[in-house]
């Protein structure tokens, strides 16, 4: 039996194509038709006019926070539950990272805690430079909520849709919410180029700013000319057209991770002290992981037990991000609330996910699961 990964690539025979054309016609560097493509067809699909393909999901996090005018010495609202990018990139700009709880009803940045941050801080004449909301683990956070107070505020927000292309909101597809809206296609994500990210935007202008700044940049001279400090952070070509033949089999992905997610509820959400993470009734996710929570108490072992017995057995899970108000890194960090989110650290765990993963390994996972029940 091999092992069960948390969420590995599934490739096949139309991206080894798409790959193996682009190779053949010599685009391989560093830019050419597939990654125009490839920008236009993911901009269709996050329901944008623009974007732009980039290295990575981090890369188009950072250009977002530039190019909404984030600076040294500002603050940014993000939500402390995420991945660790979505606050790096806050710091490379020399700006600090203010971290907001959950709400415990879809695991997202809380807007009632955004909302009472924000009264405070405009009374006090200290509004944050922009927000970060993560759609986290392929479920949109509640844009009417987080729009109307950007709005009314007068503040940016950014789309951290990295966990979920595919998404929706109320029938509007995740990345279109912000200012601009980022992506990624690290090798764990619904599609993957190996590694890459796009930054989409209403914003024709804001698109045209990424691009040239994430080609050092280069003003068109025919020589180097160079006016402004850029970055190195375009997609390749090549990765573009494995990009393309991924896009193409999204929906398929989706519809995969979402009968896992079935499965698993139906194999255990009557277990006791095991429930799932929420489903906003505003959406419709992309199903990228399965969250489960373990309620030691009433499951009789606690989600650590769960993941060692798991990986005894050569299947990986992972607990669910640990917040980002208690890394080491980020200690003494301003933080909005907090124990929601801790609170989903310590009793939760993500499972076996992947597209590619087949019934047969489901049912392994669904049988240790209920095998560490005392
Ligand atoms: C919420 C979130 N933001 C940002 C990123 C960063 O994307 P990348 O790994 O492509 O830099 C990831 C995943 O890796 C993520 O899960």
């Amino acid at each position: 039996m091999s092992r069960i990964y948390l969420s590995p690539p599934e490739v096949g025979a139309d991206e080894r194509s798409s790959l193996l054309e682009a190779f053949d016609s010599n685009w391989i560097a560093p830019v050419g038709p597939d990654l125009d493509s490839f920008e236009r067809e993911l901009a269709a699909r996050a329901g944008v006019d623009h974007a732009v393909a980039l290295s990575s999901g981090t890369a188009a996090l950072h250009l977002a926070l530039l190019l909404s005018g984030v600076g040294r010495g500002d603050e940014v609202l993000v939500p402390s539950f995420t991945f660790m990018a979505t606050a790096a990139a806050v710091t490379y700009l020399g700006a600090t990272p203010v971290f907001v709880d959950s709400s415990p009803a879809t695991w997202t940045i809380d807007p009632s805690l955004v909302e009472d941050e924000l009264a405070t801080r405009a009374r006090a004449g200290r509004l944050p430079s922009a927000i970060v909301s993560v759609d986290l683990y392929g479920q949109c956070a509640d844009y009417d909520a987080l729009t109307e107070l950007c709005d009314r505020y007068g503040i940016p927000l950014i789309e951290d849709a990295a966990e979920a292309l595919g998404a929706t909101y109320r029938g509007h597809a995740a990345g279109s919410f912000g200012a601009a809206g980022v992506f990624s296609f690290n090798g764990n994500k619904i599609i993957t180029t190996s590694g890459g990210g796009m930054l989409v935007s209403r914003s024709g202008e804001l698109v045209e700013r990424a691009r040239y700044l994430a080609t050092q940049a280069r003003e068109p001279f025919p020589h180097y000319e160079h006016s402004e400090i850029g970055f190195n952070y375009r997609l390749s070509n090549l990765l573009a057209a494995l990009g393309r033949a991924q896009l193409r089999g999204l929906d398929s992905h989706i519809l995969r991770r979402a009968a896992i997610n079935r499965s698993y509820r139906a194999a255990l959400q009557t277990t006791p002290g095991i429930s799932f993470m929420p489903v906003a009734a505003y959406g419709t996710p992309n199903w990228w992981l399965t969250c489960i929570l373990v309620d030691p108490e009433d499951f009789g072992a606690d989600r650590e037990r769960i993941r060692l017995a798991l990986e005894a057995e050569d299947i990986e899970s992972r607990p669910t991000w640990k917040p980002l108000h208690l890394q080491p890194v980020f200690a003494g960090a301003p933080t909005v609330g907090g124990d929601a989110c801790a609170s989903i650290f310590e009793r939760g765990l993500c499972l076996p996910s992947g597209s590619g993963l087949s019934e047969d390994d489901l049912a392994r996972v669904v049988e240790v699961v209920l095998s560490v029940a005392p």
